[in-house]
């Protein structure tokens, strides 16, 4: 058999190694240049005044919340299609997140259903463009301006994409990056809030760093967090910025490769995209088609996982997460769409360094293994 093939893996260099390395021979490990170095180029990509470096994805969702201001009682519309990050930020802060079905097509919220979910309660929508599709985050832009409700761009998973002109990561009030090992560029653990505003900026670096807003140590002008990035993981950060585009442009050939290979398919959907937009590939996500029932995807991981090729299930529905349910509520069948496509979609390995063969490999077995459970299941009847 075939060495397994992880789901994903970082993109690491002698040039990373070498950084922290830089970095442990200085006396600054935390609060340094490295980190403004970091926060400089990733603001850079989505043309942004500022760039606020956090210790990661969900903590710079959290500090984007308290920034704008919503508070206990407000609702905040967002996707039930995403990481549990985008949802639970409201929660930190006493919110309600408020649910609203998917678009079949880019899994990201369904826009004809928005506004129907705005009440007086209604502060913000947290946008989220999930496996890297840009699709609606201009239109929710504007929604947003027209009700005037503070967008929070969670492009945690939408590194170096574009929607038409613009750069995922230059919506709304602010906009979020997260930097674990499996996106698209890594710092270890990490991430970014960039904004346009200069006040909701201060706020952000006061809230990362203990509510600190100068530099006396001890001076404390709010309730604050320790958010903030080393040094160690910002250097990490800057090396991957500069093999952006070599990064960037890997993960587009395998993706390319994916959908040459699968396209013709009868088994299972692709992403599909708008001519005008550009994917940031963060996964390489396919759905099984109305061949298969409820129940087949999660029998097809567990074989793919014994033929040593990594996959997982995402996402789950956040609505039925235990806790979710619990706190507000939610059933089976609120979101429909939603629900449909997560028992039918499927991460592939995916990261830059997958080679031609262990593509080849994965979709030989993908479809070898459907193949079979069709025949089973025919056996059956
Ligand atoms: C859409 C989305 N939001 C938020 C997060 C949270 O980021 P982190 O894991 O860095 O806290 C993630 C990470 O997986 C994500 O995919």
């Amino acid at each position: 058999m075939h060495p397994p093939i992880p789901l994903s893996r970082p993109d690491i260099t002698q040039r990373e190694i070498d950084a922290v390395v830089d970095v442990l021979h200085t006396d600054t490990l935390s609060i340094g240049p490295k980190a403004i170095e970091f926060e400089r180029l990733c603001a850079s990509v989505a043309e942004r005044r500022h760039g606020i470096a956090v210790s990661s994805g969900t903590t710079a969702l959290h500090c984007a919340m308290v920034a704008a201001g919503i508070d206990a009682g407000d609702e905040v519309i967002t996707t039930p299609f995403s990481f549990v990050a985008s949802a639970n930020a409201a929660l930190f802060v006493g919110a309600r997140p408020v649910f609203v079905d998917i678009d079949s097509v880019t899994l990201n919220i369904d826009l004809d259903k928005v506004a129907a979910a705005i009440t007086p309660k209604t502060r913000a929508i947290v946008g989220v463009e999930v496996f890297g599709h840009p699709g609606g985050m201009p239109e929710l832009e504007q929604l947003c301006r027209r009700h005037d409700l503070t967008l929070i761009e969670d492009s945690c998973e939408g590194f170096g994409g574009h929607a038409g002109k613009r750069a995922i990561g230059s919506f709304g009030q602010t906009s979020v990056f997260a930097f674990y090992p499996n996106k698209q560029i890594t710092t270890g653990e990490g991430g970014m809030i960039l904004t346009d505003d200069d006040a909701v900026a201060a706020t952000c670096r006061s809230l990362r760093n203990q509510g600190r807003d100068g530099m006396a140590w001890l001076a404390h002008q709010r309730l604050g967090y320790n958010y903030r990035l080393s040094e160690i993981n910002a250097a990490i950060g800057v090396a991957q910025m500069q093999r952006l585009e070599e990064i960037l442009d890997a993960r587009r050939r395998v993706a390319h490769q994916y959908m040459d290979r699968l396209m013709t398919s009868r088994f299972v959907t692709l992403p599909t995209l708008t001519s005008d937009d550009v994917m940031s590939w963060f996964v390489f996500v396919v759905r099984l088609n109305d061949l298969f029932e409820v129940g087949d995807r999660d029998a097809l991981m567990a074989m793919l996982r014994e033929q040593g090729i990594g996959c997982n299930n995402y996402f789950p529905p956040i609505h039925l997460q235990p806790y979710m349910v619990e706190q507000l509520g939610h059933k089976a069948g609120d979101f429909p769409v939603c629900e449909y496509v997560a028992n039918r979609t499927l991460a592939l390995p995916f990261f830059s360094k997958m080679t031609p063969k262990q593509v080849e490999t994965v979709c030989t077995t993908l479809e070898k293994t459907l193949e079979k459970m069709l025949i089973a299941r025919k056996g059956r009847f």
